[in-house]
């Protein structure tokens, strides 16, 4: 659905920040700003910010921020259509007429058809495997310790040998060759349909209210590829479907397990783990997030124990956090995932993991301290320093103070001077949420470098929506290809183009630009929470020292790649006054 700009505008307009949030959360008034509890993860102290003049809110603990659009696709867990539409009926605006058209109508019967379509196909191969053709199929999932009632519960199936049957299947039910090609069901060819499972074991997958949108089939015995999955189509989006949710989202445990595969979702359930997910085949997403988000506040990731399973437990952490949910992180050693874990242990023993899960962040700081030869002072010294600096990402001193005193006696550090580290690495750096990144996969030097550099460009850019300089005076600080990164750099060039056009960027309309993808969305708001302090001699000089270290960057990059040797002369140059840049205008 889609809404010119100045609908959305007047919409914004229309319906104050304040108000709309108020409804949802108690805000108390301090200063020009509104406070309270931030409903997007649990705290005891307000550090969730409503700005009415810049009809932003921000959340100082857990990074969520955005307009009141987000706010309302975030609390509500709404697309950005549907937010738009809920808040024109909260002012009773009337939105301009989306035509409903005969092509639109069509289009919705035609995913009804296709859900029916993956419906037929799912029973044809439940059938298949139930048949003599199957039998092989179903040794496969008995050997590997399927029950009968767990296998119906799921509708595990089998994709006979030859692949013509679903094909004349499928016609015979009346579905005709484009919607079975669209619908990426079968190939279509000029000699029929082929189907893309054939002998393999088939695992359906189900939507949250247990419709069937795809399969995946897996080889019995070895082979390659191990796992074949359904391509996505008009009613299959990956990042926002997982596997096992259709069961999961009524279980009476308050938290999610979060694995890798199918079996092992499978496996958890029939041990009495009602509660596990997985994201299929995909890297897990916003999208998957905000699912998880609308049943539980905790999940309890148990990937793989290998180091793959170990990296994508890393990169989902700051992804679930962001979406306010606690996260631990399930230990299966000596197993390799929760299937192979319950087969050799059993279930109470893997109850007894889930209860000594690890809190995610003393599993990113292990993982960190792993990277590091502690027996070098060299390195050792880094490493506290890292460590001292993702301390910085909790806001909340009490919490800060509890997991520093944790951490000083886990890597064996006096409190005392990790808590000097701490104040000092906080210093300059804004108040955000930012874990994730400093656990990104570089090595401890780029790492080290890499520290402070995106926190710094938000910084800047926030300050560019509220600096009253005239262009050119910006220019001589700083450029629109000093910003990295896809959001931040088309952050920074829609800033430019308003500065130079003499407007004063809006934050709340800059949002809009990234309007449906909920990830992009967070990431652009993540800029506007990054503020300067109130008092000016001391905003002044942090300004200073993010615009140098911008800038710097910018300038360590060219140096990277630049050979023509006057160029070269020139951003060093350039890289002695950005050392010494002082920024001295009125803020
Ligand atoms: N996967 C996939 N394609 C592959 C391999 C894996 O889509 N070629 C996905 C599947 O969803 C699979 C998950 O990644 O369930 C985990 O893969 P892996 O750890 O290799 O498999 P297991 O789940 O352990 O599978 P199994 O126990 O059947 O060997
Ligand atoms: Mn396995």
């Amino acid at each position: 659905m889609y809404y010119p700009e100045e609908v959305i505008e007047e919409l914004r307009n229309r319906n104050d920040i304040v108000g709309v949030i108020s409804q949802a959360v108690h805000l108390e008034k301090k200063g020009s700003r509104y406070f309270g509890l931030c409903p997007f993860h649990s705290e005891k102290t307000g550090s969730f910010c409503v700005s009415p003049d810049r009809q932003m809110y921000h959340c100082f603990g857990c990074g969520a921020g955005g307009n009141v659009i987000s706010f309302v696709m975030n609390y509500e867990n709404l697309s950005f259509a549907e937010a738009v539409e809920s808040l024109a009926e909260r002012v009773g605006m009337e939105l301009p007429k989306q035509n409903y058209s005969a092509k639109a109508r069509e289009e919705v019967d035609r995913k009804a058809r296709m859900l029916t379509a993956y419906k037929d196909t799912a029973i044809f191969y439940y059938k298949q495997l139930r048949s003599p053709a199957g039998a092989k199929a179903m040794e496969y999932f008995s050997r590997r310790g399927l029950s009968q009632e767990t296998m119906n519960r799921f509708g595990l199936g089998y994709a006979p040998q030859s692949p013509a049957p679903l094909y004349r299947y499928l016609k015979s039910k009346g579905y005709d060759d484009g919607l079975i090609n669209d619908s990426q069901l079968l190939k279509v060819d000029e000699r029929g349909g082929w189907d893309r499972f054939y002998n393999r074991a088939i695992f359906p997958i189900m939507d949250s209210r247990s419709r069937v949108i795809g399969f995946g089939g897996r080889v019995m015995g070895s082979g390659e590829p191990k796992y074949l999955n359904s391509p996505e189509s008009p009613i299959f989006d990956k990042s926002r479907n997982l596997f096992g949710l259709n069961f999961a989202k009524s279980s009476k445990r308050s938290y999610m397990l979060l694995c890798e595969g199918y079996m092992d979702v499978i496996a958890l359930h029939q041990a009495g783990f009602d509660c596990a997910v997985a994201s299929l085949g995909t890297a897990f997403t916003s999208g998957h997030a905000a699912l998880i988000k609308r049943y539980v506040n905790e999940v309890v990731i148990t990937y793989d124990s290998d180091g793959a399973g170990q990296k994508a437990a890393l990169r989902a952490i700051p992804i679930l956090r962001a979406a306010g949910i606690r996260v631990k992180v399930l230990d299966m050693k000596p197993h390799k995932d929760p299937d192979e874990f319950i087969v050799h242990l059993g279930a109470e023993e893997y109850e007894k993991r889930i209860n000594e899960a690890k809190g995610s962040f003393f599993f990113e700081t292990d993982v960190m301290a792993s990277r590091f030869d502690m027996t070098d002072p060299e390195s050792k010294t880094t490493f506290h320093r890292e460590l001292a600096s993702a301390l910085t990402a909790f806001p909340d001193t009490l919490e800060r103070e509890n997991y520093l005193t944790a951490a000083a006696a886990r890597y064996s550090i006096s409190a005392d001077h990790l808590r000097e580290m701490v104040s000092f690495a906080g210093r300059g750096r804004s108040s955000e949420s930012e874990t994730g990144r400093l656990f990104g996969d570089h090595s401890p030097s780029r790492r080290e470098k890499g520290r402070g550099i995106l926190s710094a460009e938000r910084t800047v850019l926030n300050w560019l929506t509220v600096t009253s300089l005239p262009y050119e005076t910006v220019l001589r600080y700083v450029r629109p290809e000093y910003f990295r990164g896809e959001v931040l750099s088309d952050m920074a060039r829609m800033i430019f183009d308003r500065l130079k056009a003499g407007e004063r960027p809006d934050p709340a309309a800059l949002i809009d630009e990234f309007s449906d993808d909920a990830e992009l969305r967070l990431r652009a708001s993540a800029i506007f929470g990054a503020e300067l302090p109130e008092d000016a001699r001391e905003a002044r000089e942090v300004l200073s020292d993010n615009l140098r270290i911008v800038k710097k960057d910018y300038i360590n990059n060219a140096l990277r790649t630049e050979t023509d040797p006057e160029k070269l002369q020139q951003l060093l140059t350039e890289k002695a006054l950005a050392d010494r840049m002082k920024f001295d205008e009125t803020i």
